[in-house]
């Protein structure tokens, strides 16, 4: 069986993906021009969005990694935990949090805590989705792709138990893949 029979429906196909990449792209490049831009991709989920956006913005950048994990199945679990810091100083640079999807913001808000304390110039956050319907914190986007209502969904980098990040577009998972577990 392929993944995607899996998928009940495509919330944001390929195409618009990649508008999404090049008007953000546009306006990231225009907003830190002649700064030191640092895009921070949170792993594993953002990593797709991340390469696209990537080459989009035209400025000079720098790009790093770090890793937390807060999901189990399709639940939060209210705890973020650490797995990977950055390996770039982030002194003196403009951080632009480079995310897959903003949904409680517990994640976020975690990371904007722990990078605020390293004497960067700035701290911004761009998501290629924000699902508001299950917000926790009081956190926004400062750029952000998609406002999407409260499904899961997975595909372009998001996953279900690791499964589904190679497919191209946005996709609602079928309820029936993780109520069968
Ligand atoms: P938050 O801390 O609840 O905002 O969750 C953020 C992280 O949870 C995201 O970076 C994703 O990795 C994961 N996540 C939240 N919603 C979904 C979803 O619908 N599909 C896949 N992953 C999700
Ligand atoms: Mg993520």
């Amino acid at each position: 069986m392929a993944i995607c029979d899996d998928i009940k429906e495509v919330l944001v196909s390929e195409e618009e993906l990649a508008k999404i990449c090049k008007d953000l792209g546009k306006r990231i490049s225009k907003d830190y021009e002649g700064k030191n831009l640092l895009l921070v991709s949170v792993l594993k989920g953002a990593v797709v969005f991340m390469s696209d956006l990537l080459k989009e913005i035209t400025c000079d950048c720098k790009i790093d990694f770090m890793a937390v994990s807060s999901y189990s199945g399709t639940k939060t679990t209210g705890v973020v935990k650490f797995k990977k810091d950055l390996d770039v100083n982030p002194d003196g640079h403009d951080i632009l949090i480079v995310e897959d999807i903003l949904d409680s913001g517990i994640t976020l808000s975690y990371l904007k805590k722990v990078l605020m304390d390293r004497n960067a110039n700035s701290l911004k956050i761009c998501t290629l989705l924000d699902k508001p319907a299950n917000r926790k914190a009081d956190i926004k986007a400062d750029y952000y792709g998609r406002v999407i209502p409260d499904h899961f969904v997975v595909g372009y980098g998001l996953d279900y138990d690791e499964k589904y990040r190679n497919l191209p577009y946005v996709g609602i998972l079928s309820p029936k893949v993780y109520e069968e577990n």
